[in-house]
């Protein structure tokens, strides 16, 4: 996955997304839970305006449990609803169902006073590369009874997932792009793997991970390694790539190695449930 992100794309990505806003009720955004802030671009609040909204902290079976409560709480006190989520789990996708219904039901019955009686409620999904929109829609559509066709007076093309006769969900997901701003927003996208990793320095990218676990989980490195958290990251690298034999001919450490091995076993979760950022204190 990476990020290429030219201004045409842009421009049509959101001149789309603008088109299918108007025919949704609902906006159901997913961030990646590692990452909630970074990997979400906030011009969608404005593009957004008047509609209901629902936040899914995406992969949040990789995030840490105590840091997916206090994202949840920071977007909950937007207004929005929050659902913690694993895209590909099908239980969990379940749970959304419930909080879409709370989420329209205001909208339903406003509609019911009205007469309306046979009008589902809309939603579309939206989010930046990777965060798991497709995943999401794949396990929800598995879920839901049926696909619509065109209906009149709907776009030509769009296909509709009918979850049951009062809601339905536009099958493709709307395309945000991640807003580049602060130098952070890179680092920790590449971190979760979102930017390809050719064109990045592996090793420094790894350092910085190694400098924010020894500040953020203290011990996460030393449980999967047996190393010392102690030293400078690079010592630790080495030491890392000692462990597990990332050696090249001549004896000599191969830091490539290692940092990738370390790359991939957090991007799996497999040095713990890791947050890389915290909801900001106050807004
Ligand atoms: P996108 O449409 O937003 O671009 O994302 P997509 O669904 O393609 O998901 C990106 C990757 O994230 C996929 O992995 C997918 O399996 C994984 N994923 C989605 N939701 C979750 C989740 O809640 N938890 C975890 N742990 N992973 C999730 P991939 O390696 O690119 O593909 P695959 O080989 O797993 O299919």
């Amino acid at each position: 996955m990476q990020f290429q992100w030219y201004p045409g794309h842009m421009t049509k990505a959101k001149r789309q997304m603008q088109e299918d806003l108007k025919l949704i009720d609902l906006l159901i955004e997913l961030v990646d839970a590692r990452i909630p802030q970074s990997s979400r671009n906030p011009d969608i609040d404005s593009m957004g305006q008047n509609k209901s909204r629902l936040i899914l902290l995406n992969k949040a079976d990789l995030a840490d449990p105590k840091q997916n409560e206090q994202w949840a709480e920071y977007f909950k006190q937007k207004g929005w609803q929050v659902v913690e989520l694993d895209a590909r789990n099908r239980g969990s996708v379940k749970s959304v169902t419930n909080r879409i219904m709370e989420v329209c039901k205001e909208k339903l019955e406003r509609n019911r006073r009205k007469g309306i009686l046979n009008r589902p409620l809309r939603g579309m999904v939206v989010g930046i590369p990777n965060v798991g929109k497709s995943t999401f829609i794949n396990t929800f559509a598995g879920k839901a009874c049926a696909k619509t066709g065109n209906k009149p007076g709907v776009t030509k093309g769009k296909q509709w997932i009918r979850l049951n006769k009062n809601v339905e969900l536009l099958d493709t997901p709307g395309i945000l792009w991640p807003k580049f701003e602060d130098s952070q927003v890179g680092l920790r996208l590449a971190l979760i793997g979102s930017m390809n990793d050719e064109i990045l320095n592996t090793e420094e990218l790894c350092l910085e991970l190694i400098t924010l676990l020894q500040r953020d989980y203290p011990g996460a490195l030393c449980t999967r390694y047996q190393v010392s958290e102690e030293a400078e990251p690079l010592a630790v690298l080495e030491e890392i790539a000692q462990k597990r034999g990332c050696i090249r001919k001549g004896n000599e450490i191969d830091y490539a190695k290692a940092a990738a091995l370390v790359l991939d076993e957090f991007r799996t979760g497999r040095l713990g449930k890791i947050t890389l950022e915290k909801p900001p204190v106050s807004e």
